[in-house]
């Protein structure tokens, strides 16, 4: 790959000279160029900025040095990256794309930045790119490029040189890395988590996707898909409480889409989720103690318990569709039977006899099929001893 790099400053890129950048020009992947903006001014005092037209504070980068150094350096065809505040923010994915182009010419920009006409004309004649490295303002564009081009060159297939350890890093695979340790395994009494000594490898490769997923939960949630974002080690992160009247929109909602899937199970049955109104869900919050799950705001979980006689009776353990699968439910379920008020001396619940997930889930939990429910065609009894 071929590198110019045009600047008012070229003596911030000296540190490309060390580490691996270092050695990848030296190994001849990388054939980088440094260039002062300057030398392509014509004044005596080689200015490259001007007061702005339409008035305001500070200097804007005048266009002819940078038209006569693209000239020069023959940019036609090549990728030529605005480090630009006002950019596409750069990406793993955008350093990946990067890497497999051929040449890429850097314009750092300074002062207020650099005349509209230059990128203009630069996209005329060559593949032009406007990126920032995030949403902050520097002084200049060469921490920008510096950046840019050593995530872009370590990616540049031979660099290197053990290209698994790319395949594991932060982004790669949309999660950030998992924590990584060395010897000793116990340092200031602190130790290493044992699996990552026991050998299993099943185990260390299980442990670290959990921990990358974890992290990246809690510290950039919007990397990941809703989804993953939520499962039963993340309930710190939720919002368990006794449900409202402002819940009632929400609550009617999730019903309808958790019911359509039991009434696609059971189509011979009648559900009487899928029926209820707005008004139904109100009055139910009177007669029955519904609690709600709230994940970043929204509306996941929710189930209810009423005593009927001695028994517990929970209904409408409902998760969102895409979140379920993730221990959600069961964990619910558990929940919703520590509600239950000193008098229970069971649990009782109902659900449809084809709902193979819900009552594999009942039964792992301790339930037992009591029959058929009066009233309720399709529909089984289950029920468990309360242990105190
Ligand atoms: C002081 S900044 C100009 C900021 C400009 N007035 C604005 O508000 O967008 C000078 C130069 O620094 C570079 N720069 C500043 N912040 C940057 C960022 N977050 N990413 C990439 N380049 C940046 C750009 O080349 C820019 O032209």
């Amino acid at each position: 790959m071929r590198i110019d790099v045009l600047s008012i400053f070229p003596d911030y890129f000296s540190p490309l000279e060390l580490s691996l950048p270092g050695k990848a020009r030296a190994k001849g992947l990388l054939d980088l160029h440094v260039h002062d903006l300057r030398q392509w001014t014509t004044d005596k005092h080689h200015t490259t900025d001007d007061t702005p037209y339409g008035g305001g504070a500070g200097m804007v980068m005048k266009p002819e040095p940078w038209g006569n150094a693209f000239d020069e350096l023959e940019i036609d065809g090549a990728t030529v990256i605005f480090t630009t505040p006002s950019g596409a923010p750069f990406t793993q994915e955008m350093a990946r794309e990067l890497a497999t182009h051929e040449r890429l010419v850097f314009a750092c920009g300074r002062y207020e930045g650099i005349d509209q006409r230059v990128i203009e004309h630069a996209a005329t004649r060559a593949d032009v790119r406007e990126i920032s490295l995030g949403d902050y303002v520097l002084n200049g564009g060469e921490v920008a490029a510096l950046a840019i081009t050593e995530a872009v060159v370590r990616l540049i297939p031979g660099f290197m040189g053990n290209p698994e350890s790319l395949a594991e890093e932060s982004h790669e695979d949309g999660l950030l890395e998992y924590p990584v340790f060395t010897k000793p395994a116990a340092w200031r009494e602190l130790e290493v988590p044992a699996v990552l000594l026991s050998g299993n490898h099943a185990a260390i490769a299980e442990w670290r996707h959990e921990q990358a997923r974890r992290r990246t939960a809690e510290r950039r949630p919007d990397l990941l898909h809703p989804s993953q974002a939520v499962t039963v080690g993340d309930l710190d992160a939720l919002e368990v409480r006794a449900a409202i009247r402002g819940d009632v929109g929400e609550i009617l909602t999730l019903q309808r889409a958790c019911w359509m899937q039991e009434a696609q199970a059971n189509p011979d049955i009648e559900v009487p989720a899928l029926h209820e109104s707005l008004d139904d869900v109100v009055g139910s919050l009177e007669a029955w103690t519904t609690h709600v799950v709230r994940h970043r705001g929204r509306l996941i979980a929710s189930c209810r318990g009423r005593l009927e006689g001695s028994a517990w009776d929970i209904g409408r353990l409902m998760v969102a569709p895409d979140l379920q699968g993730r221990g959600l439910g069961r964990w619910l379920l558990a929940y919703v039977e520590s509600l239950a008020p000193e008098p229970a001396t069971s649990f009782s619940l109902f659900t449809g006899a084809s709902s193979t997930e819900n009552l594999r889930m009942y039964k792992k939990a301790g339930y037992r099929h009591r029959g058929a429910v009066d009233g309720v065609p399709g529909a089984v009894l289950l029920t468990k001893r309360r242990i105190f």
